[in-house]
């Protein structure tokens, strides 16, 4: 086992620095001549002529890589998309017809309501694309078409490499759509296609970047109760995420809100020294975001800012800065996924926790 581990202390930290090799592999697959080629998934050239809605189904870690999928496809595709966990969408009688476009989202392609979901759905005539690490998975062998992830064998259960590439297909599939629209320029359809490009570089630097600093947060971390993160858009699908990782690893409560609805009832909860990660990466909603850190600050919150480079904000409200490189608004919240990963595994170290096997957990869900 510490052959496999190469040198890393946890298979999660080795996973997490595998992020920039893995994400290079599944843009080889779909990327030809500096364009998206979308071919081997089996996708029409033009296939979003053919769906009216598109329903995207998971469950855990790929749920969320769908949540964020959802704020993009709608804003740039104008098709409605409805994101659902599994194991809601196949009780509840959804509205699914052959002009239906099912997306799964399975990291092992085993998991048993994600299963249901998409028999489900095919069962009532949609088509279905999967989005699978494992390309001789049940739901592979199910689906119409599919995007082979490509993240590599994932042992820690907490999901980290696989969650990048699950976002990543996301852009790939979001790009390709952009390219059939007509209100979308091709200069945009590069442009995001060179940033899709930029990713791997910039995961890696930040890999390395963030460290220091994240050890000593998650030093802090690891005595408190409770950790809220919050953020709007896309970054609220983040904060989702990163609250997951470090529950389930440090099992320290940790909650994800959109951060306008933090006056609906979480501020109450909100005293002296409580953590609260908000996530800022959206340039276009960045001061929304930040009143909302300053309500949490002006209760005596502990406030880390993860956000560009070069935002401006007054820095008397912010205890703790991660920064991130510039990039468009759709792509930039990724970025923030590496400290919020390397967040939870020191905080979760500090806590002296099984990080590659929590208690509880199992890395693929067979049963009900
Ligand atoms: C389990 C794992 C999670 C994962 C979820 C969905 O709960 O512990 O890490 O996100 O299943 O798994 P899947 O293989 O369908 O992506």
């Amino acid at each position: 086992e510490m052959a496999e581990k190469q040198g890393y202390d946890h298979f999660m930290l080795k996973e997490i620095h595998e992020q920039p090799e893995s994400l290079k592999r599944l843009l080889e697959d779909n990327l030809k001549d500096g364009k998206i080629d979308l071919t081997a998934s089996g996708l029409a050239e033009n296939w979003l002529d053919n769906y009216d809605k598109i329903h995207i189904v998971a469950c855990g870690t790929a749920y969320h890589s769908g949540a964020l999928a959802k704020y993009l496809l709608e804003d740039k595709l104008r098709i409605p998309v409805e994101v659902e966990v599994a194991s809601e969408y196949r009780y509840r009688n959804p509205i699914v017809n052959d002009r239906t476009l099912m997306i799964v989202v399975s990291q092992s392609g085993e998991t048993a309501d994600t299963l249901a979901a998409l028999r489900l759905a095919r069962s009532k005539g949609a088509s279905v694309l999967a989005l699978t690490n494992s390309r001789d998975s049940s739901i592979a062998r199910e689906s119409d078409m599919l995007i082979y992830l490509k993240a590599g064998p994932e042992i820690a259960v907490a999901s980290t490499k696989a969650y990048t590439n699950m976002v990543a297909a996301f852009y790939i599939l979001l790009i390709d759509g952009m390219r059939q629209r007509d209100d979308i320029s091709e200069e945009l359809v590069v442009n995001y296609t060179s940033d899709l490009i930029k990713l791997p570089e910039m995961i890696r630097k930040l890999s390395q970047q963030s460290k220091e600093q994240i050890e000593i947060i998650a030093n802090k971390y690891a005595q408190k109760e409770n950790i809220f993160f919050i953020g709007r858009n896309t970054d609220y699908t983040l904060a989702l995420e990163g609250a997951l990782k470090l529950k389930e690893i440090s099992y320290i409560h940790a909650e994800a809100y959109p951060a306008g609805e933090l006056k609906h009832g979480t501020l109450a909860l909100v005293e002296e020294n409580v953590p609260v990660v908000a996530l800022g990466s959206r340039a276009d909603i960045f001061a929304k975001l930040f009143s909302n850190l300053k309500e949490v600050k002006a209760r005596g919150a502990e406030t880390l800012l993860i956000t560009e480079e070069n935002q401006k904000f007054e820095a008397d409200s912010v205890d703790y800065l991660i920064e991130l490189p510039v990039l468009n608004k759709d792509f930039a919240g990724l970025l923030a996924i590496i400290p919020l990963q390397l967040l939870a595994y020191y905080t979760a170290l500090n806590c002296g926790e099984d990080i590659d096997q929590p208690r509880n957990l199992a890395k693929s869900v067979t049963v009900e």
